[in-house]
């Protein structure tokens, strides 16, 4: 199907797209479909997709497991409110999730959106900590350059000074904000790392619900991927002193960074636990945040509810293809793939390091980042990209790539490849080019 020129003028004037403003002077990119690990323009141009849709289809597009799981849950019953009703749906991927999740977590609540999976998590802590008691205990701590979502709580532990939402600062409540940690993944291990985050606790845990993080990989606040050590320290303060441990696996479950979740870097488990995006393998709009018995008993004791429900809370055609994709990825070589990707982003991405407008280049498991010294101009990357056949979005100084397991070895060549020649297409390109 081709978009006509008024068609995507209309779009122009009329649709709001992501971190844009109303009439943006240029109009989106038209995509016409998507097949395998291709997004297809209305021309035909074929581009392989860097991005998976923000993290989310890791199977690729059209994929005829996930087609038919939405297409025959379509013919039972596509809603149901979840007040009240159970649905074979959710109770399929709930048992899939739970038996999968990382020790301890027994509890699931099915939400919309990564955002509020964030929500859910930051209430049922501040819940836990008024039902056993500790009502003193109403911060969040975490650490800089994080991102957890767009709505108002997640907003309030995003990243406060260089995140995209300093703009609504002062309507957030104050959270505890630690340095980002300063030991990388594949450093070696420096226990003095840790002290400031240590120091800050110590002043802060009376008033602390929880501590919140991405495990190991710092998404959309820098693409900053932390040693695994440091975690492990995190969920030893929190234990030892009663605070709980959130973990926002959101970007980095199902896969993505080599293990299934990311805290197995660590060996740890978190109290509670927000996932999505690749949760429907991109198909749908679906996340929960999971709970221990501990939490859940803590909320709910003398028959306290959870005070959260959403209108489409556990969408049947959303758990459908949710259970279909997490049952595709178990039953697949899925360690593997990474491994495979990360080998060859890690070979294709190494020239840009010699390259000087290029400050780091980093990997974990199909996660490739090529960290830039200036702002990397993005409608220009995203041309230069698109007519080299490759879909890329970088944000602020970074560029980089999360592409679907089902990539092979040419193709991810080709994206890490495209990648280093961007960089040194901005090494010449005229600024006025913009
Ligand atoms: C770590 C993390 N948490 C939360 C979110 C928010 O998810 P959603 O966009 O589905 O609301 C994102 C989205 O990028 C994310 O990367």
């Amino acid at each position: 199907m081709n978009l006509t020129t008024n068609q995507l003028e209309f779009d122009r004037l009329h649709i709001w797209h992501p971190y844009e403003v109303a009439e943006p002077v240029d109009s989106a990119i038209p995509i016409a479909r998507a097949e395998g690990v291709h997004l297809i323009q209305p021309n035909g141009r074929e581009l392989i997709d860097g991005m998976s849709s923000w993290w989310c289809a890791i199977h690729g597009y059209n994929h005829p497991t996930l087609n038919e799981a939405i297409h025959r849950q379509t013919q039972k019953m596509a809603h149901v409110m979840f007040g009240g009703f159970a649905h074979q749906p959710a109770i399929d991927l709930a048992r899939t999730l739970l038996s999968i999740a990382p020790e301890g977590l027994r509890h699931i609540f099915f939400c919309d959106s990564g955002s509020i999976a964030v929500e859910v998590a930051l209430k049922m802590a501040l819940q836990y900590m008024q039902a056993t008691g500790q009502p003193q205990r109403s911060r969040f701590m975490t650490i800089r350059h994080g991102y957890h979502g767009d709505s108002f709580g997640a907003m309030s532990v995003c990243d406060p000074d260089q995140g995209m939402h300093h703009l609504f600062a002062r309507f957030l409540p104050v959270q505890v904000f630690a340095d980002s940690p300063d030991c990388g993944f594949h450093e070696p291990w420096r226990p003095e790392s840790f002290d400031p985050f240590r120091t800050l606790f110590a002043r802060h845990q009376p008033e602390l619900a929880a501590v919140i993080l991405e495990p190991i990989i710092q998404g959309a606040g820098g693409m900053r991927f932390y040693h695994p050590k440091y975690l492990e320290e995190v969920r030893t303060l929190c234990s030892e002193h009663g605070v709980l441990l959130i973990l926002d696996e959101i970007a980095t479950g199902f896969g993505r960074t080599g293990t299934l979740f990311a805290c197995e870097h660590a060996g740890i488990a978190p109290d509670i636990m927000c996932i999505g995006k690749a949760l429907t393998g991109g198909y749908l709009s679906l996340a929960a945040t999971l709970a221990s018995e501990t939490v859940a008993d803590g909320i709910c004791s003398g028959g306290r509810p959870l005070m959260h429900g959403p209108t489409f809370m556990a969408n049947p055609l959303a758990c459908a293809v949710a259970k279909a994709s997490v049952d595709l990825l178990l039953n697949s070589n899925w360690k593997a793939k990474v491994k495979l990707i990360e080998k060859r982003l890690a070979r294709g991405l190494a020239p840009a390091r010699k390259l000087e407008n290029v400050k780091d280049v980093r990997v974990l498991g199909a996660i490739g980042v090529m960290e830039m010294l200036e702002e990397a101009p993005l409608r220009a990357v995203q041309e230069y990209a698109i007519h080299k056949g490759v879909w890329l979005r970088p944000f602020g100084r970074l560029i980089y790539t999360m592409p679907p397991y089902i990539c092979d070895e040419e193709q991810i060549d080709t994206i890490a490849g495209v990648m280093v020649e961007l960089a040194q297409y901005l090494l010449t390109r005229q600024p006025d080019h913009e």
